[in-house]
């Protein structure tokens, strides 16, 4: 561990779970007790339990748990040591560190340094020099005041090849790290020159609020309108969110996010006072950017202007979004309007009824089916009925298709029942009502014991380093079996094959004859180390499931001893398992 013990717990000790849950999801606090909606599954319902004495946290819907640390490393997406330093800032506490550990975390921060300087170099220059007097003006053209620049640390790139790799570099940073940076590169002649030039800068930040990257719009010359910072170690575009940073809390406290198309939008909600709006930047939206917005709220409107909504345009590939996992909805704006021309027009009110009567995702696809067709003709509702049956077979959940059937049997005068068939047909077949008759199949778990015996009756020489004892195995019959048989195979040489005809001998019992069968099946045998690791794996996960349900019938307030015991027992077996996992890989 490169920084001290002491400091470790000094930092956890001052660090409240409870608080620091808050901040990206919602708590409820009940006496001692405090609930919180997991970030780490979608849900509704909090069933996500933190114990604020010790701070940790297990949830009882995906069975995540973990301490303050792993909260801040799941939740930021950042390591250990980036949890502990963000938790130790925030707690005022400075930390001791080893050099080991400097080396290794300079590159980020090196990283960060630089882009930070930049951001720092662009507001500069916006605010003062000569040459960003255009700049400044197209920006009051847009309503932005002296605090929107600050608040979006807004800059301006001036157009020479290289004013910002100059001051970066006698600030002392390197040229490789301004490289790594995505701020500048080398020219065909060996020269360092910017990236940005001549562009109003919109820097972006991560969810720790790193600045990390930019989005630059052309002012004015040559060159693409928007051009952003290419991938870095620090800037994954599809894992970024413009203004999400700004926005989390306050998309926390509304259960609202709405994902606007670009920089001005976002900027733009926030003049209309309603700071919830994000923007990819310069990409497409992705499962990664939904998964990242999944943890502060399941309902996400996306807002489109007629316009894109209509061609399909910024829908297209979201098949797999679709599902009800998340309340997906698409708030539409006046044709060829976007957010900031609403804003910048004074029609906030338009802007806020299009969020306001947004529709689910799946709803409004379904609808912009349905109107491509000629209701009056049997022929085209037949069709109609069959498209938007497609898509209602999207969605996972059987009660909410029978409510869009019903909605399309309405619409397209197509006899109900006939669009349920239809939206049976286009079922993907493992969501198909399932058969009642199922036949009984052995688990993983019976099927790792049967492996285990299988090696065991081989005498197979890898059994052998492995600490091999009857509790391994669950079922009752595969533990007799062990029983019977273990002591006499595990004391020939190790590879010597068993005399099962006379170890099995003498004995009808269902059990010998359960051992002779699987002494005679003949695939090949599975590796010894990986029989053994899931089960353990296996019986770690019944004692946890165990534990869970004790856990669930404690009061936290009654009996806070229990309950933090099994709490602690419960998070030390979760890490055995990984650990167990992790080693085997
Ligand atoms: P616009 O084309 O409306 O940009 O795109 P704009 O800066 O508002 O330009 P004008 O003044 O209307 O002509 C809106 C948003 O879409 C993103 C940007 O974030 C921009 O804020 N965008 C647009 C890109 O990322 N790349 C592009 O090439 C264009
Ligand atoms: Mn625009």
């Amino acid at each position: 561990m490169a920084y001290a013990r002491d400091d470790i717990d000094k930092v956890r000790e001052r660090t409240d779970l409870a608080e620091l849950a808050a901040e990206v999801t919602k708590v409820k606090r009940s006496g001692r007790s405090v609930m919180a909606v997991c970030p780490f599954h979608n849900e509704k319902t909090p069933s996500l339990s933190i114990d604020p004495a010790r701070g940790l946290y297990h949830c009882f819907g995906c069975g995540k748990s973990g301490d303050v640390f792993s909260w801040v490393e799941e939740t930021q997406g950042v390591d250990f040591t980036g949890a502990l330093e963000l938790l130790a800032r925030r707690a005022g506490i400075t930390l001791t560190q080893s050099p080991g550990e400097a080396k290794r975390r300079t590159r980020r921060e090196a990283l960060v340094a630089a882009v930070a300087d930049a951001v720092a170099f662009y507001m500069e220059r916006l605010k003062a020099a000569p040459d960003a007097a255009t700049a400044r003006s197209y920006l009051r053209g847009r309503g932005y005041d002296g605090e929107v620049v600050d608040r979006f640390a807004l800059g301006y790139a001036p157009g020479e090849w290289d004013a910002l790799a100059a001051h970066l570099r006698q600030a002392g940073h390197r040229d490789d790290v301004i490289i790594a940076a995505g701020l500048g590169s080398r020219s065909r002649r060996g020269s360092l020159i910017d990236r940005f030039r001549g562009r109003i800068m919109f820097p972006i930040y991560d969810l720790r609020g790193d600045p990390v990257g930019f989005g630059a719009r052309l002012l004015e010359g040559d060159g693409p309108k928007y051009l952003n910072s290419p991938e870095t170690p620090i800037y994954h575009k599809s894992r970024l969110l413009y203004g999400l940073n700004w926005a989390k809390s306050e998309i926390v406290r509304s259960a609202e996010a709405v994902v606007v198309e670009g920089y001005t939008d976002v900027i733009a909600f926030h003049l209309a006072e309603r700071p919830v709006a994000v923007a990819t930047c310069g990409t497409a939206l992705v499962d990664e950017h939904l998964d990242l917005l999944r943890r502060f709220t399941e309902r996400i409107v996306l807002a489109f202007d007629a316009d894109a909504a209509g061609t399909g345009a910024a829908l297209r590939g979201f098949d797999k979004a679709v599902p009800g996992e998340l309340d997906l909805r698409v708030g539409v704006l006046p044709e060829g309007r976007d957010p900031a021309d609403l804003v910048r027009d004074g029609e906030i009110d338009v802007l806020r009824k299009a969020i306001a009567e947004s529709v689910p995702l799946l709803q409004f696809r379904i609808e912009q089916d349905l109107g491509g067709y000629d209701l009056n003709e049997p022929e085209a509702r037949g069709r109609a009925a069959a498209a938007a049956a497609k898509l209602i077979a999207l969605h996972p959940v059987g009660v909410v298709r029978h409510e869009y059937a019903v909605m399309v049997s309405r619409r397209t005068g197509v006899d109900l029942a006939v669009v349920e068939r239809a939206v049976d047909g286009a079922l993907p077949s493992g969501r198909r009502t399932a058969p009642a008759e199922e036949r009984r199949r052995l688990s993983g778990l019976e099927r790792a014991e049967r492996e285990l015996l299988r090696l065991v009756l081989a005498n197979d020489p890898s059994i052998r380093s492995l600490d091999l004892d009857a509790d391994l195995f669950s079922d009752d019959a595969h533990r007799t079996g062990f029983g019977k048989v273990a002591p006499a195979i595990l004391a020939l040489p190790p590879g010597t094959p068993p005399d099962l005809g006379s170890l099995l001998a003498d004995d009808t019992s269902p059990i010998i004859s359960l051992l002779s069968e699987l002494a005679l099946e003949d695939r090949p045998l599975a590796d010894a180390g990986d029989v053994v690791t899931k089960l353990r794996v296996g019986r770690i996960d019944e004692r946890i499931e165990e534990l869970r349900r004790r856990l669930e019938g404690l009061d936290p307030n009654g009996q806070p001893q229990e309950y933090s015991g099994t709490f602690e027992e419960l998070i030390a077996l979760e890490r055995e398992r990984r650990a167990l996992r992790e080693r085997h890989e």
